[in-house]
């Protein structure tokens, strides 16, 4: 790593200066926390906890170690979302590996895990989940850690987003009861659905391009882009909840700013009942809960 614009206190090769100088280069590409993202990367290099880093800022990296956390430093400044040069994202206390195959797990998603504890209270019931879109698998594995009884499906377009979600259900020793199957959404499954969970893509697609550099550089359209108006997404999967649910059965889908009423109405036209809509932290409406006539469930 080059010597310091702004001159750094600890010797060249030693903790505190890659520290000190990881953190200038990321502070000048607008990076929100560069000291804490440089101790992160340093500590994935180290493969320590960040934190145990500032007990010896004076201890030397080994060169081959230094170049390494160099080479992530230019990734993250060219804006690549800190989950991609980790290899993971913590998601419902979680640990998820991640892969530009599709989205990273967002905060805001474990609103959908909240509404799923909320309208089906009873936590011991074989529950049978599909989840419709599943990336990394976070949903569905959230849930299933949740009711320890319950078993699953999550299906994905894209290959390599089913594959990452089946290495997840392995990894958090899950993969018993959780089957993953690359195909379009509206595939003929067998059988019904107690639950039925979606995050998909809502973006509108004209958005995209003023989307903040680490999601639109860097995550897949497949799994931002909603149609031009943001809901096409949600017209094909309300349309097929009713085959999929069982009478009674419960749907949670995610939403984004400003949809809800967008799609509960197509949810009505579809002959499903809305729950109610559950907020973020942030407080917008973020997950949809829909029921199947037919008798409450849990
Ligand atoms: C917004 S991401 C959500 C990923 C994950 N469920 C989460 O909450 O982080 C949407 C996912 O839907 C998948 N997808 C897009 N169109 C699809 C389709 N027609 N059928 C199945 N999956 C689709 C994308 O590949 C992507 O992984």
């Amino acid at each position: 790593m080059s010597p310091a614009a702004t001159a750094c206190a600890d010797p060249a090769g030693t903790v505190g200066f890659l520290l000190c100088r990881g953190g200038q280069l990321l502070r000048a590409a607008a990076i929100e926390a560069p000291r804490m993202e440089a101790r992160l990367l340093l500590g994935h290099v180290l493969e320590c906890r960040a934190e145990d880093l500032l007990r010896d800022p004076r201890a030397a990296v080994a060169p081959e170690r230094a170049r390494g956390f160099a080479a992530l430093v230019q990734r993250r400044v060219a804006h690549e979302p800190m989950a991609f040069l980790l290899g993971w994202q913590e998601f419902w206390s979680l640990r998820f590996a991640v892969s530009p195959a599709t989205l990273i797990p967002r905060a805001d998603s474990e609103t959908l895990v909240e509404a799923v504890l909320e309208a089906l209270p009873d936590q011991g019931a074989p529950l049978r989940v599909l989840d419709l879109g599943t990336g990394t698998g976070c949903l569905l594995l959230a849930v299933l850690s949740e009711y320890p009884n319950a078993t699953g499906m999550g299906l994905d377009l894209n290959p390599a987003a089913a594959g990452l979600a089946a290495g997840n259900a392995r990894a958090l020793g899950l993969a018993g009861r959780a089957a993953f199957l690359a195909a379009d959404w509206s595939a003929p499954l067998a059988g019904r659905f107690d639950l039925v969970l979606s995050n998909p893509p809502y973006i509108e697609a004209a958005a995209i391009p003023g989307l903040m550099p680490e999601v639109a550089g860097h995550e897949p359209a497949t799994a931002l882009d909603g149609g031009p108006d943001g809901l096409v997404a949600y017209r094909a999967i309300t349309a097929d909840l009713p085959r999929l649910l069982r009478p009674g059965g419960v749907a949670v889908l995610e939403l984004g700013q400003g949809q809800g009423p967008a799609v509960a109405a197509l949810a009505r036209q579809a002959g499903l009942v809305t729950l109610g809509a559950r907020p973020d932290l942030g407080g917008v409406e973020r997950a949809l809960v829909l029921s199947a006539p037919g008798g409450r469930l849990g």
